[in-house]
């Protein structure tokens, strides 16, 4: 995409969104590239290196989480370039003008399927982990979440001390359903939206991508915050063929310019 276009793409989102009543974003890993977390397909991808993962992980937890446990302890994971690099992520400017846009009142929601708890760090409010959040355990029960490093692990695996059932990582892991509360939160979200930033995500895993689509079903706007084509650009009205964190501090800086 030209220069030119870009600008004239960034103005007309800029529009859009000022003129909508319900902004949600939906994100996904190609907004934390700029801080350093490969993306998961495509060039540098996880599972374009590794190859993507059985839908079994889930259910090779329950068959013995306490082993599970013992390898998240001892830190033997397979994709250790990715963990290396979360660890070590700090949010980048696109993180920072999703804030911005929440303050500004314009950005209602997002829902992200990032585990990096970078949108927290930048400071955003309202989020939905449709993937869960990598800092956090959760109760396979009774779905109660605590801080990892404000939970005393002193067996594996850990149970919780509410109903007594086992614990896991926040994560969503490959075949695990939703957790259904945020999945009933997405859905609220998505009902209420009339205007979707789709920013990195290849829009290839669902449900995730499936509320795009009802949004756009609804007569809703959908903008493309991406370097890439995917499935749903055909569905967009506007495309930012850019980096996000390039993209969004400029639709940001439009819509802060903006007279009220
Ligand atoms: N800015 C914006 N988008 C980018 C950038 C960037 N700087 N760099 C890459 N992208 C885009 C790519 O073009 C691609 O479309 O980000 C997208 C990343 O796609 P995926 O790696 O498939 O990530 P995502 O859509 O989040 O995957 C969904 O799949 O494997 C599961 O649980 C995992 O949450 C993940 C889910």
């Amino acid at each position: 995409m030209t220069q030119v276009d870009l600008e004239r793409a960034v103005d007309e989102a800029a529009r859009v969104i000022a003129g909508a009543r319900h902004v949600v974003a939906l994100v996904g890993a190609g907004l934390s590239v700029e801080s350093g977390i490969p993306p998961f397909r495509g060039s540098g991808g996880m599972w374009t290196k590794y190859g993507e993962p059985d839908m079994r992980g889930y259910e090779r937890f329950l068959e013995d989480p306490g082993k599970w446990w013992e390898a998240r302890i001892s830190r033997q994971s397979t994709y250790k370039e990715l963990v290396d690099a979360l660890e070590q992520a700090v949010p980048n400017e696109g993180h920072f003008a999703l804030r911005e846009l929440e303050e500004m009142g314009y950005l209602k929601h997002i829902i992200t399927q990032n585990i990096d708890n970078l949108h927290q760090i930048a400071g955003s409010m309202t989020i939905t982990e449709i993937h869960g959040n990598r800092t956090k355990l959760r109760c396979l029960g009774c779905n109660r979440r605590w801080d990892l490093d404000g939970f005393p692990i002193d067996e594996l695996p850990p149970h919780c001390p509410e109903c007594g059932s086992v614990v896991k990582g926040d994560t969503v892991m490959f075949g695990e359903p939703i957790p259904r509360d945020a999945l009933d939160e997405c859905i609220d979200q998505a009902r209420m939206c009339d205007c979707m930033l789709l920013v990195g995500t290849s829009a290839v895993v669902y449900p995730a991508a499936g509320f795009a689509e009802e949004v756009k079903m609804g007569g809703g706007v959908l903008i493309e915050v991406n370097p890439n084509e995917t499935p749903l650009t055909q569905l967009c009205d506007v495309v930012l063929r850019a980096p996000a964190g390039e993209s969004l501090p400029a639709v940001a800086a439009r819509l802060r310019d903006r007279p009220s």
